[in-house]
Order: structure tokens, then C-alpha cells, then sequence
């Protein structure tokens, strides 16, 4: 279950986030994967306490090792000692100008270096209004699909709808039950049902302790991607907390 703060937070916050953490009952079956912006992540992976939490970048370039200002490639991050990436988050698509293109080659080079990739999708509320939202999940994930190249076994799926993501409007069970079926459906048809059945789908977008609940208790959502609420130690605990239902299911 990953929790990011996006471009949030100080250091101090996030050293109280980490005790808050370190102090956390952490269910046998959840793992709890926690992406800092780049600048904490030393701190993070040095402070990190107990089984179970793992530390992810919210990025990676797309290019390896070399002349490439300003860029972490996936080398950097394994030699960094992570184990953990998040691709094509809806704010890199939209603001940094990512392309389905841009996504597969990010997921082909994470992989290639051996990380465990939380691949991101997701439509636009004027998409859904439209009746598009497959239409727009399925070019993201034939993008996917070619960076993947078969190591499934590397990645997890995010499902993020767009209109849901710091707005505090979720999507409501059903919407992302459906929308998680259909995700798995395509799968099985564009990859194989194996896949498709074991693949980890994550629902991200307006999480919270008053929502993760219901959320959980449906079938194809196995877990969450947590933005504003990972903030609030009070709320990612009871969220970490909901996830472990999922295994009692
Ligand atoms: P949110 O963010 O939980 O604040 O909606 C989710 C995300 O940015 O992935």
C-alpha cells in the first residue's frame, strides 16, 4: 500500500511521520511502501523502522546512466538501495508533459534495473463524463504493457481517476469496482487471466480513514495509493489498518 506527499512536507514533518510509523502495528499481509520527494529520501530510508515498510522515488528517468542533468535514473536508485518506483503519476503526465511513450520507457527501465514499479493510470472527469474512461485506461495500459515486457511479477497497477486525486471527491466503491473489473478484463485479454487475477490493482484518489473501508471490501482492489491523507499520521495508520481486511476477504 503506498502512501507519497508529492512535493509536500519539511523534513521535521516528515521525521514525525516516520515515528508515527515506526510506532504502527503493520498487518503480516499489508506492504507499506513510502514515496518522499527525492530530497527526504535519504533520511527516510535511513530512519525507517520495522518490517513491512519499504521506501519507493516518486520518479525515475527514462534514460540510464550519463549526461542527463537533473535526472535520477534507475541505476542511481538501486545503487540508492531502493527497491521501489512510482511511474506516470498523473501529475508528471499532465504537468511534466509524459507521454504513453515517455511511461513505457520509464517502466522498461525501472524493471530493466531490477525495481518494483507502481505503475499509474487514470481518466479525466471529462473522459468519464463522456464515457471514455476505458478508452483513455486502455492506451495508458497498452503503454504499460510494452514497458513491461513480461515482468508482471515487478508491478503494481494504480488506479488513479484524475477527477478523484487531492480533490476529496473519491470515487465511490462501485465506480472503482467497475472500473478495476474492466482493468483486469482487458488484461486478460491483452496479457493472459493469469496475470490479469494475480496482478496487485491499487485504487489512489481522495483516500481517507472514512472511505478506505468500504473501499477494501471490494473484490478487485487490493490495496491503495494515499497522497494527502499519508500527511496525517492518524489517517494513514487507520488506513494501513483497513488494508490488512483485504487478506481476510
Ligand atoms: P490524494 O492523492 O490521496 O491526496 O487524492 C493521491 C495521489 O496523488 O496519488
Amino acid at each position: 500500500m503506498p502512501v507519497h506527499a508529492s512535493q509536500n512536507g519539511t523534513l521535521e514533518s516528515v521525521r514525525e511521520l516516520i515515528k508515527s510509523l515506526g510506532e504502527a502495528k503493520i498487518p503480516h499481509a499489508v506492504d507499506v511502501v513510502v514515496a518522499p520527494m527525492a530530497l527526504h529520501l535519504a533520511y527516510v530510508q535511513q530512519n525507517i523502522a520495522g518490517e513491512g515498510v519499504q521506501v519507493a522515488a516518486q520518479n525515475v528517468s527514462a534514460t540510464g546512466a550519463g549526461a542527463y542533468t537533473g535526472e535520477i535514473s534507475a541505476e542511481a536508485l538501486v545503487d540508492f538501495g531502493l527497491r521501489w518506483v512510482i511511474v506516470g503519476h498523473s501529475e508528471r503526465r499532465a504537468l511534466y508533459g509524459e507521454s504513453e511513450q515517455v511511461v513505457a520507457q520509464k517502466v522498461d527501465a525501472a524493471l530493466s534495473k531490477g525495481l518494483q514499479v507502481i505503475a499509474c493510470i487514470g481518466e479525466q472527469l471529462e473522459d468519464r463524463k463522456a464515457g471514455r474512461t476505458m478508452e483513455v485506461l486502455k492506451a495508458q495500459l497498452e503503454a504499460i504493457v510494452t514497458g513491461t515486457k513480461g515482468r508482471w511479477n515487478k508491478l503494481v497497477l494504480a488506479y488513479e481517476p484524475v477527477w478523484a486525486i487531492g480533490t476529496g471527491v473519491v470515487a465511490s466503491p462501485q465506480e472503482a469496482q467497475d472500473t478495476h473489473r474492466e482493468i483486469r478484463g482487458w488484461l486478460a485479454g491483452a496479457v493472459d487471466a493469469k496475470t490479469a487475477q494475480g496482478i496487485r490493482v491499487i485504487y489512489g484518489g481522495s483516500v481517507k480513514a472514512d472511505n478506505c473501508k468500504d473501499l477494501i471490501s471490494q473484490p478487485d482492489i487490493d490495496g491503495f495509493l494515499v497522497g494527502g491523507a499519508s500527511l496525517v499520521p492518524g489517517q494513514f495508520l487507520a488506513i494501513i489498518e483497513a488494508a490488512g481486511l483485504r487478506s481476510q476477504l
